[in-house]
């Protein structure tokens, strides 16, 4: 019999809070996470001051009893220093998912079949860089032993596996900003083949650098023309983007076979939804410009709704990747109407970037919860800053008029099933279909 994947465990470090219900009270509130990097005391010294892009989301510092971020309270300062950025916010974020899952005590649970896929699309830029200046300026006994090992995308899960004692396949996937939906349609994979009954899986990303901004600014990827009022400058659709806001965090799930899960005493109510069906291809087209008829973006979606066996008329919502690029949510807009354009039910598209920006390779896990937590609580988090939507110049403003964005504030909607999208540099595109379970 083919094995049922639910998903019975969430954690969040994001811009808009340490925690998942900081997070998501925020989000419903139509919050949004950015900042100015005019903000940061390194702004003049750290050279932020020279790039014409001003806008990120940072994950707030301050103490966890107010939902913010300081490592001291939780790791000391000896297991701080030997932990990448990146990897600290993965097991934060999988603390909270343990926990949530009720799995704080592992005891008589198999760790041989408990295993752990969790990617970043970047590693630490920070000891990339640190290291490579040391290097130059002081040389070879300035390179930190611990470099190459914090440097690696795949040490969060290394540590997440170390750190709870879990043996089963211990993965890390690295698709840029696909990266953290893939590492999702990993575990469930592993999990339908019987590789594993359990899994830790998401992304996790700490790229808020200089240099990283510059060579985002450099590629003119990401957005200019809100420094001033940073709190509108992603705004995925409208008619006034104009690229993406480069934000950090991570986002974990437990995925589980439903017999484990049942056998293990979880609660049916406890489950969040259930994976139904999950969807990946390629662009085949550019490294970082999409096809205009948003290709690859259909061929995901498709793979995703067909794999789950149900119609496209039965879902009720798509947690678009939309970055707030020109190019890129138009395209994905025609992805989205090719697939769902005839549909009779209203579809409602949101996207949660515009509250938090871009999270690169903890994307699509971070908005994978966001996707779950809509079917779970009706509730559909906004698309903020909706202007005009459709108004671009070269957006054709009918093919914006069948769906419903969500504009500006969230919406009470029974969600029985939602997809949830992520695409990424080198022309990936990836989809998981999530259902409410029952
Ligand atoms: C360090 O940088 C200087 C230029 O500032 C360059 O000439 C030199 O080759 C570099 N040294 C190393 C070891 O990379
Ligand atoms: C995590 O990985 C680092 C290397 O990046 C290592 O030094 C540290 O001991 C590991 N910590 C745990 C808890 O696994
Ligand atoms: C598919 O992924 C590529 C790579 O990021 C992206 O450029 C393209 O926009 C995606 N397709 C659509 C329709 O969004
Ligand atoms: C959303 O808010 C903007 C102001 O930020 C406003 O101009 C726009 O009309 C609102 N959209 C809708 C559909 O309410
Ligand atoms: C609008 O949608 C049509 C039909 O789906 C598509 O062929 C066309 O390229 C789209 N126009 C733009 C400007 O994206």
């Amino acid at each position: 019999m083919s094995r049922r994947v639910v998903v019975t465990g969430l954690g969040l470090v994001t811009p808009l809070g340490v925690g998942v219900a900081p997070t998501w009270r925020n989000l419903v509130a139509g919050k949004s996470g950015l900042i100015s990097t005019t903000s940061l005391p390194d702004y003049e010294t750290a050279g932020w001051s020279q790039i014409p892009s001003k806008v990120i989301g940072k994950i707030p510092e301050g103490s966890i009893k107010d939902h913010q971020w300081s490592s001291e309270d939780h790791f000391d300062k000896g297991e701080a220093r030997r932990l990448a950025l990146f990897a600290q916010y993965g097991l934060v974020a999988t603390k909270e998912a343990l926990l949530d899952a009720k799995l704080s005590n592992l005891d008589g649970i198999n760790k041989e079949k408990f295993g752990v896929a969790v990617g970043s699309g970047i590693g630490s830029f920070h000891d990339i860089y640190d290291n490579s200046v040391s290097f130059n300026s002081s040389g070879y006994k300035k390179v930190q032993p611990l470099f190459i090992p914090k440097l690696l995308t795949n040490m969060a899960a290394g540590n997440i596996s170390i750190k709870y004692g879990l043996q089963g396949p211990l993965h890390s996937v690295s698709t840029a900003c696909a990266t953290g939906l893939h590492a999702i349609g990993d575990a469930y994979n592993f999990i339908k083949n019987d590789y594993a009954n359990i899994m830790v899986c998401g992304g996790t990303e700490s790229s808020i650098h200089p240099l990283a901004l510059a060579g985002f600014a450099r590629a003119r990827s990401v957005v200019t023309d809100y420094n001033e009022d940073p709190k509108k400058a992603s705004r995925p659709f409208d008619g006034d983007r104009n690229g993406f806001v480069l934000s950090e965090g991570s986002g974990i799930l437990i995925v589980e076979d439903l017999d484990h899960a049942l056998e293990r005493g979880v609660d049916p109510k406890d489950i969040y939804a259930e994976i139904k069906g999950y969807g990946l291809s390629g662009d085949a087209h550019h490294i970082t410009a999409p096809m205009e008829t948003g290709e690859g973006a259909y061929l995901s979606m498709k793979m995703a709704v067909e794999r789950s066996g149900i119609d496209p008329n039965e879902v009720d919502y798509v947690n678009a990747h939309a970055t707030s690029t020109v190019i890129g949510d138009r395209a994905e807009n025609n992805a989205i109407l090719r697939l769902f354009g005839n549909t009779k039910k209203e579809l409602s598209v949101s996207s949660t970037k515009s509250s938090i920006g871009h999270l690169l390779g903890a994307a699509g896990a971070v908005e994978s919860i966001f996707t779950i937590k809509a079917i779970k609580y009706s509730t559909i988090p906004p698309t903020l800053n909706l202007e005009s939507v459709g108004g671009h110049k070269d957006d054709q403003a009918e093919n914006f008029t069948k769906f419903d964005y969500v504009p500006n504030h969230s919406k009470e909607k029974e969600v029985k099933y939602a997809l949830c999208n992520s695409f990424g540099f080198g022309g990936v595109n990836s989809s998981i279909l999530f259902s409410k379970f029952a």
